[in-house]
């Protein structure tokens, strides 16, 4: 099975859904994982320390000295141990100094010094998960790079019933498992992704850009690592974060600098995909020093950029694979059809602007991949995160 011989670090913090963390060890020990846990003091309120050791069969991670021994638990260690760290239920307090960086127990300082996937399962009463500062905290980690379980709708227990309740343990196992899926259809592939908008100049302080997140390149690049890929991500300015060692994530502001890493990156690759909203024109002169406002009016003139993926197109072998992005209001699959001929793709992404649930900032997509022989595939409206999956997934199967 996937998750034999390895090794899951699981850290339980101080809700009522600890105390389904004894099945969740069980399964993982029935999947052939080697689990080891650490415990908040407050959730020994819970569940005890004695029932997670004994299920686990390995000591628990508890604070940084051990009264009794006298010995130092190195918690460095214990994060370098670990193939993935999973964090089940995961209170709003905790939670909140996860994404704040605070090491105040054993479990958080051990968080801190992750270097392999997190996985986080928040569980709360359905007013606390419905918090601005919930949500805040939860994308914080999100564009960290933890990946978050969300909660389930059920009953709680403040006796109300909502959004709140810890995934299930089968879930939990569910994710992981996924995780370390046998899924390696991209082991040796070697990808670009372009991400994000660009930034063009205007002056020192000012710039044409636009609204693009960067969300989907960055959920391509990490559906494609966990897939096994070498993946070269170039962003535009964006607030997301991302590491993994089969990363190289290089930030660019304009589009003649993603042109310049493309250029340098292009014929190392297997397949580019081109997910940056890239600004078509820039201003042609660059003023040297902040504009003033002096006039009434102001043009600035603006020239065309290079188009990145059609340079891409144009300079591939035949081996490669080159995947393009379009977004349209009106005549989806016409439009995209139209650029997929024009600059000679192998495929292209078609995202609707007009349907709901579509487009920049957010967290879902519905987009159709539409190939070279016409051939369509509808994808329902999902995060994007798993639109990812699903398109790498339909892109391998040539
Ligand atoms: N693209 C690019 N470089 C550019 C412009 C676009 O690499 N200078 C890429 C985008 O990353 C995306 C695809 O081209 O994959 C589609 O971009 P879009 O702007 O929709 O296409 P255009 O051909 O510029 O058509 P439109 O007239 O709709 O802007």
């Amino acid at each position: 099975m996937s998750l034999k011989g390895k090794r899951i670090l699981v850290g339980i913090t101080g809700g009522i859904a600890a105390y389904k963390i004894a099945s969740f060890i069980r399964l993982l020990k029935k999947q052939g994982a080697e689990v080891r846990c650490m415990m908040t003091p407050a959730s020994s309120d819970f569940i005890t320390p004695l029932t997670v050791a004994t299920l686990s069969e390995n000591p628990v991670g508890l604070e940084f000295y051990d009264a009794r021994t006298g010995q130092w638990t190195n918690h460095v260690e214990w994060a370098l141990w670990a193939d993935a760290m999973i964090f089940a239920p995961v209170t709003a307090n905790s939670l909140a100094k996860m994404a704040h960086g605070f090491s105040d127990n054993f479990l958080l300082a051990t968080f801190l010094s992750a270097k392999c996937p997190v996985f986080i399962a928040p569980a709360m009463d359905l007013d606390m998960y419905a918090h601005p500062s919930t949500k805040r905290n939860l994308a914080q980690l999100e564009a960290d790079g933890a990946f978050i379980i969300p909660a389930e709708s059920g009953e709680l227990a403040s006796g109300l019933t909502g959004e709140g309740r810890m995934a299930e343990p089968e879930t939990l196992l569910a994710v992981l498992e996924d995780h370390f899926g046998s899924d390696e259809s991209y082991k040796g592939k070697k990808l670009l992704i372009t991400a994000g908008p660009t930034y063009e100049a205007i002056d020192p302080v000012r710039f044409i850009g636009n609204h693009s997140s960067g969300k989907m390149g960055f959920e391509l690049a990490k559906a494609a690592l966990q897939k096994g890929a070498e993946v070269v991500l170039i962003s535009g300015p964006s607030a997301l974060e991302l590491s993994h060692p089969n990363l190289q994530l290089i930030r660019i502001q304009s589009a003649q600098q993603l042109l310049e890493i493309v250029q340098k990156h292009w014929s190392k690759a297997d397949i580019g995909i081109f997910a940056a909203a890239v600004a078509d024109y820039r201003p042609a002169d660059v003023a040297e020093q902040k504009i003033k406002k002096s006039e009434d009016e102001l043009t600035i003139r603006l020239v065309k950029n290079p188009d990145v993926l059609a340079w891409a197109a144009a300079n591939k072998q035949a081996d490669q694979q080159v995947i393009g992005f379009a977004l349209e209001t009106n005549n989806g699959v016409a439009n995209a059809s139209e650029k997929l001929e024009r600059k000679q793709l192998d495929a292209i992404v078609l995202n609707e602007m007009n349907e709901p649930g579509v487009g920049f900032g957010g967290n879902t997509n519905r987009v159709q991949l539409i190939r070279k022989d016409n051939k369509i595939t509808r994808f329902e409206l999902q995060s994007k995160a798993e639109t990812a999956r699903a398109l790498l997934e339909a892109l391998i199967v040539k």
